[in-house]
């Protein structure tokens, strides 16, 4: 498969067009949680359902840049493909690969490190999450420059836009910054200003023990989260102990303002549904949660327990998810490969091994 975009191509002529194409990518760092459902997989597939190129990719190598127990990773690597699956993502529609398996990934990723400057990473926040309190010192050296390795994901592929929760925004204007960069250094007009996808009522799914802290895979307590794999009987347990205060439901949406817990109930429930907030608070103006709760436990169950029973259908044939992944890398890596090639050759590496 070629690019649209010719090699030789220089800077100071007119910017090319894209043809719209999509990239996203989930870390296979622990179970996939309601946040990564609402905020991402169900987003994708809507993407590949309006007939987009759709490119979807189980970031293994991204996972590793924070310890992850060989065996663990390889389960959760055919666990999150096999939510994929069961989420709505047809592998012959859309491709669908973990990161490892494309080495072109890592190849650019390491391009990009020579692009990216040392302050635009320290200034990431997930990085200063992620070590906050902790001796910085002793984080991994991938942990750090784990942006640029996002970028490499999305512009090799030359993708315009990409499906993401809030929580990265900021790197994908690093991926832009990254991209623009390249294009000014070497005087060409070859990587995309991507465009990131930040849509609909759940794009930041909150923790149900905290309404200020975002619901992760990465939690402590297992009640902070749904899970992709809780039966329905913990997904009800779960929504009636999550936190709320003591008042109904207001009558407006302006109402769940400084309301977090609240607010985020409300919000899962309008991304469930596939309605507006302010559908759903006509709804239930004036509500408890004692009657809030328990419908939103069983609209939760509705959408979650298909899904559920579907990867652990998946799941029993772990070689035939394995062979989807490979699949979907050798289709990945055609696409991926001649723009690979072509970085090469702008920057000036000698290519004679070439076929
Ligand atoms: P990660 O699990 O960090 O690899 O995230 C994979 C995708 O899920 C990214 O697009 C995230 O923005 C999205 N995501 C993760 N957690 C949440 C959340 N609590 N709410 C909304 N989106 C989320
Ligand atoms: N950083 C993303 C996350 O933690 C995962 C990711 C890696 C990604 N590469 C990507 C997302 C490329 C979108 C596009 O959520």
């Amino acid at each position: 498969m070629s690019s649209p975009v010719s090699p030789d191509q220089k800077g100071g002529q007119t910017p090319k067009t894209f043809m719209p194409r999509i990239f996203s990518g989930i870390q296979p760092s622990g179970g996939l949680t309601l946040g990564n459902y609402l905020g991402a997989l169900k987003r994708f597939v809507e993407k590949q359902d309006e007939g987009i190129e759709t490119i979807y990719c189980m970031v293994d190598m991204h996972a590793i840049t924070t310890w992850q127990e060989p065996a663990k990773l390889r389960q959760q690597t055919r666990e999150g493909a096999a939510a994929f699956i069961a989420a709505g993502i047809d592998p012959k529609r859309s491709i669908l690969f973990n990161q490892s398996q494309v080495g072109a990934h890592a190849e650019l990723g390491w391009i990009f490190n020579c692009v990216a400057r040392m302050g635009w990473m320290g200034r990431m926040t997930q990085w200063k999450d992620k070590t906050a309190g902790k001796n910085a010192e002793a984080a991994s050296l991938g942990l750090f420059a784990y942006p640029s390795l996002m970028a490499a994901d999305i512009l090799l592929y030359h993708a315009t836009m990409v499906p993401v929760g809030e929580d990265q925004k900021q790197h994908l204007e690093l991926t832009r910054d990254i991209a623009i960069k390249f294009n000014n250094d070497y005087g060409v007009d070859f990587f995309p200003v991507v465009e990131p996808l930040i849509e609909g009522a759940a794009t930041r799914v909150m923790s149900l023990r905290d309404g200020t802290k975002k619901m992760s895979k990465s939690d402590p307590s297992d009640q902070s989260r749904i899970n992709l794999t809780d039966d329905a009987d913990t997904i009800a347990a779960k929504i009636r102990k999550a936190k709320t205060d003591p008042a109904p439901l207001p009558d407006t949406a302006e109402g769940l303002k400084d309301r977090p817990e609240a607010r985020n109930l409300v919000n899962i429930y309008a991304a469930l549904a596939g309605h507006t907030v302010d559908q759903v608070i006509r709804d239930f103006a004036g509500a408890q949660f004692g009657t809030f709760k328990p419908a939103l436990a069983d609209l939760a169950v509705a959408k979650l327990s298909p899904i559920t029973s579907e990867m652990n259908r998946l799941m029993a044939d772990p070689a035939e998810i394995d062979r989807i992944l490979g699949d979907g890398a050798d289709r990945a890596d055609a696409i991926a490969r001649p723009i690979l090639e072509q970085v090469y050759d702008i920057t000036g590496m000698i290519r004679s091994r070439r076929k």
